[in-house]
């Protein structure tokens, strides 16, 4: 069982005032942060992190809307993290989010949905290394 997932606290998310109400969550489910920090993602490092989508018809608004504005990027550390913050984080649109999970709390739409979670562990460990170098996980 892998314990590294790595999380972004999206733009909407950010400029709605909820990072310390999501960093919260995070610190209640038991999750240890080993890394976080405020980033403004390019255009082309948006492009980047998301090339598995690139061919979907809503690459555009994805990459244009991750680089708008200030996103918080989180390595974080549990037993089973992706699957355990997949639950926490909920569906990808919001609407179909349960009770209680960040998107259902905090989203704004499916396409500016609050936060991120890796889908597997193999992609958790690239998503943390995207944006993270090893001395940054403590
Ligand atoms: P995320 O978990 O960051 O992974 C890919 C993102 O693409 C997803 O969250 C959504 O924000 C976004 N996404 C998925 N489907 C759509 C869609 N149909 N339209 C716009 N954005 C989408």
């Amino acid at each position: 069982m892998s314990k590294r997932t790595f999380a972004i606290i999206k733009p909407d998310a950010v400029k709605n005032n909820y990072v310390g109400k999501i960093y919260n969550h995070i610190l209640e489910k038991k999750f240890k942060v080993l890394s976080a920090k405020l980033i403004k993602m390019s255009k082309f490092q948006a492009e980047q992190f998301y090339l598995v989508h690139r061919d979907r018809p809503f690459y555009e608004e994805l990459t244009s809307f991750m680089s708008s504005g200030r996103c918080m990027v989180l390595a974080l550390e549990k037993e089973n993290a992706v699957e355990s913050w997949r639950n926490v984080i909920g569906a990808t649109n919001p609407e179909d989010a349960q009770d209680g999970t960040i998107r259902k709390l905090y989203a704004t739409s499916l396409g500016e949905n609050a936060v991120h979670g890796s889908d597997s562990n193999e992609n958790a460990e690239k998503e943390i290394s995207f944006f993270f170098c090893e001395s940054e996980l403590i």
